[in-house]
């Protein structure tokens, strides 16, 4: 199988280095990509409710498993806890619908999603404040939650726990307030925002580092663009000195920004409901960036956010909110 690196976690587990990502696919767009890419060798699929697909990838699951083509101890599925049910009595009930939904007895990370939350309405629509913004919970007791958490791995819901978007103090308190060590921190991490000394905190900490949005998040325009916002945000696959890098290896743009990644000891999630595209993402075993190519890299970094959470207007008035907006809109 062409996916054989994994990372290991403080907890001992295995955590495929690449994964799919699930964000913004229709369900019939992702299951016939879960397909494709469990046929490519892909074993670690990165979902959450949010998403609006874990039944789809469920029923994809089910099939597989029910086959016999796969194992469930050779899959390696992570769901999230929503920014909406981000309160401690939310946890086990959370979960437990992602699992009917998945057709599966556990998933083998369970993040919360957002240091964040956001009160939603009886019907699932968010609530809004006079002004038509998202009215922010900022109620948010991350070690309140994470004691919740701990029990998932307890009552065997989840084999480990973590979070997602949390910064350098967030993750720390966290650490000084738990009993079950974070094993995973899902950020935003790609050539033009490096968040290097996260990155290095985390793993100083034992806290392996998943990069969302490593090949710069392309669909997200036409995201921002239904919730009113204007942004004109990069291509990272056209950036110069990565289309060069790319040549000299003949490989694609989007392989040595994974390449880059992984060669950092952080793991990767690349989305694609392109067959072609999900097997050159897993691809990036077979060759080797060189030191220089490495420095060019590096140097790349413009702190620049893709995914900054505008689109949940209003959120910068919770106090866990750290994104500092780039944008103006
Ligand atoms: N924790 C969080 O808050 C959070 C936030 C954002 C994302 N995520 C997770 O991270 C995953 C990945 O991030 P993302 O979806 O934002 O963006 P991404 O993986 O950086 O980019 C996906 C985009 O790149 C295109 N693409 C994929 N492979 C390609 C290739 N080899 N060549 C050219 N284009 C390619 C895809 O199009 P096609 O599909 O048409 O190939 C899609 O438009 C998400 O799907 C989600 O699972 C988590």
């Amino acid at each position: 199988m062409a996916n054989t690196q994994y990372k290991t976690l403080n907890n001992g587990e295995k955590m495929p280095i690449i994964g799919i990502g699930t964000w913004q696919a229709s369900d019939e767009e992702i299951e016939t990509a879960i397909d494709a890419a469990l046929e490519a060798g892909y074993r670690h699929i990165d979902t959450a409710p949010v998403y609006g697909n874990e039944q789809a990838i469920g029923r994809v699951l089910k099939r597989w498993l029910d086959a016999g083509k796969v194992k469930r101890e050779e899959l390696y599925i992570v769901t999230k806890l929503p920014p909406v049910s981000n309160r401690p009595h939310e946890v086990e009930p959370t979960i437990k619908k992602s699992l009917a939904d998945l057709q599966l007895d556990y998933v083998d990370m369970y993040l919360i999603h957002t240091p964040f939350t956001l009160f939603i309405n009886e019907d699932g629509s968010f609530k809004l404040d006079d002004e038509g913004l998202m009215v922010p919970d900022v109620s948010t007791n991350h070690a309140a939650t994470w004691v919740e958490m701990e029990k998932l791995v307890a009552n065997g819901l989840t084999k480990s726990i973590g979070v997602s978007n949390f910064d350098q103090e967030q993750v720390a308190r966290l650490l000084k307030n738990c009993k079950i060590r974070p094993a995973n921190n899902q950020i935003e991490h790609h050539v033009y925002l490096q968040q290097r000394e996260l990155v290095d905190f985390c793993k100083a900490e034992g806290v392996v580092v998943t990069a969302y949005s490593p090949l710069g998040s392309k669909g997200i325009a036409k995201f921002n663009a239904g919730a009113g916002l204007v942004r004109d945000l990069p291509d990272l696959m056209d950036i110069p000195e990565v289309k060069e890098i790319a040549a000299a290896h003949g490989k694609t743009p989007a392989q040595v920004l994974l390449r880059w990644i992984i060669d950092t000891g952080v793991v990767a999630i690349p989305k694609s409901i392109n067959p072609e595209r999900l097997k050159q993402n897993l691809n990036v075993f077979d060759f080797k960036l060189t030191d220089e190519e490495v420095a060019k890299l590096l140097a790349l970094d413009k702190d620049l956010r893709v995914c900054d959470f505008a689109f949940f207007h209003g959120v910068e008035r919770h106090p866990e909110f750290r994104f500092k907006n780039q944008y103006t809109n």
